[in-house]
């Protein structure tokens, strides 16, 4: 974009590729939301994905220390030996598998390794399937490298968990790949051990790779996660993206891994060094002390965001217009708000502009996300009170 002080003598000549690219609205409403604060507006922020509580101590100190005692240089593409032993060891126990190190690239965050992978993988024409409404960096990654994105519904009355059949019957000789994520983002939802191995099951002997994102499998009130990771007959087609964001509260930081066959790490490790050349060196030192060290605080801002989405759903369930059922796991509440006689993305503007609340309209995610809109329990609940108060007596001025 020009800035006022550019020339713009000669027009911008974008590579078409671009107009295929597409992005994360969370960050635009964040933009807005802060425009509004600027003119002196009171905001609740309920739209960005990301944990209210600081990284835990014993991670901070690991990295001021890594600092200090001169971890501040290049480090291998695919991250240093000790934290790869130690993600390989850390996955090798969460999901019962045998991994090695060679079998981890670390990236800077969980994204990189959706870019890699899809880069490394898919083909012009090749078909990606992924969840809509979905984290909305599937579909823009599989437009950029130019497969057609087939998008499989996740529907609220399956409590929004996918619906295998559904997914089986889009499999086609051009498909590629699987994107899978469980807990979901943005509904709550998660997959069964039955569902995964239904998957697994439909996608049979064919060629067919699963980016299995799990970025939410730490943050789990109902049920226990299981991952396509741990199935032996998918192990060398699985792509498992995990990562430090969510878990430990470390958003800032990048840093996340993707785990798959080592031949296959090798080629994201040669986009990695295209890109980044690495990670950053004192982030991954505190993300050895992260996977080893005391886990006391992922277990309580786990039972916060249960307690805050408790309390959520409760309250939108009495707000005219909507309807929300309880997330199994991640920190959003996704409530169907056809019930207002209002567009999902204008009801989202109309509640930043004229009730002070932050949140993200369903089709931030994909066009199954019309008719709800997502609000996250990342937020005190003083505040997500206050947002409540705010929404619920907007709801009852402006339901059609
Ligand atoms: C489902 C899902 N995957 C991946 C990511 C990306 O995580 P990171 O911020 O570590 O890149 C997010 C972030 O919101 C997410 O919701």
């Amino acid at each position: 974009m020009a800035t006022k002080t550019a020339s713009v003598a000669h027009p911008l000549p974008v590579a078409s590729r671009m107009t295929r690219l597409g992005t994360e609205t969370a960050f635009e409403v964040l933009v807005r939301a802060r425009a509004l604060e600027a003119e002196g507006r009171h905001i609740v922020h309920l739209e960005i994905g990301e944990p209210d509580f600081d990284t835990p101590s014993n991670v901070i100190e690991a990295g001021v220390d890594a600092l200090r005692s001169g971890w501040t240089h290049y480090g291998p593409a695919a991250g240093l030996p000790e934290l790869r032993k130690t993600i390989a060891d850390y996955v090798g126990k969460t999901r019962k598998v045998k991994v090695a190190p060679e079998e981890v690239v670390v990236v800077p965050g969980g994204k990189p390794t959706m870019f890699y992978a899809i880069m490394a993988l898919v083909e012009e024409g090749d078909e990606v399937i992924y969840p809509n409404p979905g984290f909305p960096i599937y579909e823009s990654m599989a437009r950029f490298v130019g497969a057609r994105a087939v998008p499989v519904k996740i529907r609220e009355e399956r409590d929004f968990s996918l619906d295998v059949n559904e997914l089986a019957s889009l499999i086609t000789n051009r498909t590629k790949m699987i994107i899978l994520n469980s807990p979901h983002n943005p509904t709550g939802g998660m997959m069964s051990q039955r569902d995964v191995q239904a998957v697994a099951d439909a996608i049979g002997d064919r060629n067919i790779f699963v980016l299995t994102d799990e970025i939410y499998s730490r943050l789990i009130y109902e049920g226990s996660h299981f991952s396509m990771f741990s199935l032996e007959e998918m192990r060398d087609r699985t792509i498992l993206l995990d990562g430090f964001s969510k878990t430990y509260a470390m958003t800032g930081w990048r840093l996340g891994y993707g785990v798959m066959r080592s031949d296959l790490a090798e080629h994201v490790a040669r986009l990695a060094i295209n890109c980044t050349s690495c990670t950053a060196s004192f982030t991954q030192v505190a993300g050895i002390e992260a996977l080893r060290g005391d886990q006391s605080s992922v277990n309580k801002m786990k039972l916060e965001f249960q307690r805050r989405r408790d309390y959520v759903v409760e309250r939108l369930n009495k707000i005219p217009g909507f309807s929300c059922c309880m997330p199994k796991g991640a920190f959003y509440v996704f409530p169907n708000v056809t019930g207002t006689g209002w567009h999902s993305k204008e009801l989202a503007s109309a509640l930043l502009e004229d009730a002070g609340v932050a949140c993200l309209s369903g089709t931030a995610f994909g066009e199954f996300g019309e008719g709800y809109i997502r609000f996250s329990v990342a937020n005190s609940i003083e505040n997500i009170t206050i947002a409540l108060d705010r929404v619920e007596q907007w709801a009852r001025k402006n339901g059609r």
